[in-house]
């Protein structure tokens, strides 16, 4: 067993009472390797792995890094975390709007630097969630979680969602330039597909409201960044919080540079309950295909 990228303690401890792993090891030869959604896994990397490979096991719920066909295509199963890791990141979406619109990021380092006390009572003017319209795009388990979190905040809540009879109770499914229109937070929560890539480009941050906060946790590609760096110091925007890059863990100085962004590390899955559950599913689904049963989260 070959186990690549982020598995925490817990899923090595699971899969070591059953396999030899070789952490960081060379996939060949190994009959499952487990993956993160930072490991390309492509035919070459499954060629090199060899013919005894019988699972590519992803600890994430976002399976992009990953060549479906080639997979099916050789007869690897795949599988992935959905779930379990829900909550987390709906939260830090939740805390994405909340760090952006209130400037938190900004405010901690006016202390930090001893700025405070030179600084004027009407710097760091922000906005409230309360009154807000907020935009989800895409409608899965993540982004119903938000809408579910958002119902104490007294904001409306639209969304866009591929399926026509999504159940939206207190929701309005509207399509995605109206939503834009429409929204003064915009929440990205569609995986990376060949149809969702730059998915938020030019066109769409031109949509969106003069001043709307844009919030990331999905996947960095589906907003085209240069775009949106533009968009940003024109003004246009009035904020970000992004936890997601296209280049990770690269972060464009552009971005980096702007006040007001919200950037943080790809950690919306980063609580440890929600990791050790990410990595217990993760191990129980390695197990199920070397003993010769469906795994409890195929992708493939
Ligand atoms: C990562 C994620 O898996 O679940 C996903 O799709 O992107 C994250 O949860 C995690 O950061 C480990 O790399």
């Amino acid at each position: 067993m070959v186990v690549l990228g982020a598995l925490p303690p817990l899923g090595h401890e699971l899969l070591g009472k059953r396999f030899v792993v070789d952490a960081g090891g060379h996939p060949a030869g190994a009959a499952g390797i487990v993956t993160d959604p930072s490991i390309p896994v492509d035919a070459e990397f499954l060629d090199e792995a060899g013919s005894f490979l019988e699972v590519v096991a992803n600890f994430g719920v976002g399976y992009d890094n990953i060549d479906l066909d080639a997979a099916r295509a050789r007869g690897v199963r795949v599988t992935n975390t959905p779930g379990v890791l829900t909550n987390a990141t709906a939260e830090l979406a939740v805390a994405l709007m909340l760090a952006a619109a209130r400037r938190i990021a900004e405010a901690d380092a006016t202390v930090r630097s001893g700025e405070w006390a030179r600084s004027d009572a009407n710097e760091l003017i922000g906005r409230e969630l309360a009154g807000a319209t907020v935009g989800l795009v895409g409608f899965g388990r993540i982004a119903r979680r938000v809408a579910q979190l958002l119902r104490g905040f007294d904001v409306r809540l639209l969304f866009t969602s591929r399926s026509s009879g999504t159940p939206s109770a207190g929701l309005e499914r509207l399509d995605l330039p109206d939503l834009l229109a429409a929204s003064d937070f915009v929440s990205v929560h569609v995986p990376l597909t060949a149809e969702t890539r730059h998915l938020i480009g030019a066109n769409a941050l031109a949509a969106m409201k003069p001043g709307a906060i844009l919030v990331n946790t999905s996947r960095g590609a589906v907003v085209d960044t240069p775009a949106l760096i533009h968009a940003l110091r024109s003004g246009r925007l009035g904020a970000a919080g992004l936890d997601v890059y296209e280049d990770e863990p690269h972060v464009p100085s552009e971005l980096r540079e702007l006040r007001g962004t919200v950037l943080l590390p790809h950690i919306g899955s980063a609580t440890a309950a929600t990791r050790n559950a990410m990595a217990r599913l993760c191990a129980e689904n390695v197990i199920a295909v070397i003993d010769g049963r469906d795994p409890p989260t195929p992708v493939v």
